[in-house]
């Protein structure tokens, strides 16, 4: 294909002198997959810095609206929206009611993914299908809505140096082959190069698109490999900096990365892992 590229050439940015706390103020987020997990704390932490978020669920509305009244408490808009982002037409319809109720979109947040998991001889193809659909497909949806969005306003310079970033929320199973998660594994490897390859297309008009890929995070999504002490000691043996880590990190390395503080930062993946793509089977071998 033969992409082309019309902008002018852009001027240097004015790079941010506004208070850290608000480092996103004015700016409209959507984050997907936003009523729990990572995608909860990430929301929390958006409108904690000033923007105003749309909370987007597929079920649990009580969760959802339960997160707005937390971030509206803190002083910035939110409004929850049901939508499968697997689903092209609710994807559309979510874009369209956030730019009816918020003016436009800065942010969007790629957040919402799930689990199937299952040997791989007994994995099926509706478990394939659903886990491709949700954090792939349903990142691809979304990101192209936001790349539309943010191409028709451009650059408003009192709002951010950048016409608009999206932030993929990946894995360290982008990079780290998981027996037993192959079809978790497949969409996590295909967000990384997705992402990058948007990134290349898009950066000539101001667009930032970015992942972060958590590891280990205390979340309902890998219970079962922290809740008891016995599952936790072998989840450490998988973690240099012996820790699990919190859903606020991952908040808190999302506000930065969407942020003009890291307006240079582009087709990154920032791995958020206590150093589990470390090979943390050599500390003491090899
Ligand atoms: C998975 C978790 C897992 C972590 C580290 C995440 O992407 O969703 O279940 O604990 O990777 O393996």
């Amino acid at each position: 294909m033969n992409v082309q590229v019309t902008h002018a050439h852009l001027p240097q940015p004015v790079l941010p002198s506004c208070p850290v706390q608000k480092l996103l103020r004015g700016q409209k987020a959507i984050v997907t997959g936003a009523s729990s997990g990572i995608g909860r704390a990430i929301a929390l932490a958006l409108g904690n810095a000033g923007a105003d978020v749309v909370i987007n669920y597929v079920a649990g509305e009580d969760k959802a609206e339960e997160a707005c009244d937390q971030i509206r408490h803190g002083g910035s808009r939110a409004i929850a929206l049901r939508a499968d982002v697997a689903d092209e037409a609710q994807v559309q319809a979510m874009f369209r009611q956030t730019i009816e109720r918020f003016g436009t979109v800065d942010i969007l947040v790629n957040n919402a993914g799930l689990q199937q998991d299952a040997n791989f001889e007994d994995l099926s193809l509706a478990q394939w299908n659903k886990v491709i659909g949700v954090n792939l497909t349903g990142q691809f949806l979304c990101a192209r809505e936001a790349v539309r969005e943010f191409k028709r306003r451009g650059v408003q310079a009192e709002i951010s140096c950048s016409a608009g970033k999206i932030l993929c929320i990946s894995s360290v199973h982008e990079v780290i082959p998981w027996a037993g998660h192959v079809n978790y594994a497949a969409s996590k490897g295909g967000v990384m190069l997705m992402m990058k390859s948007i990134a290349q297309e898009v950066a000539p008009y101001r667009i930032r698109v970015n992942s972060i890929c958590p590891g280990a995070i205390r979340t309902p999504i890998n219970m079962q490999a922290w809740d008891t002490p016995a599952a936790y000691d072998e989840l450490l043996k998988l973690i240099p900096y012996k820790r699990i880590g919190e859903p606020e990190e991952i908040g808190r390395a999302a506000v930065w990365l969407c942020s003009d503080y890291a307006d240079y930062v582009h087709g990154v993946s920032l791995f958020v892992d206590g150093g589990m793509t470390l090979y943390p089977g050599f500390e003491t071998g090899g």
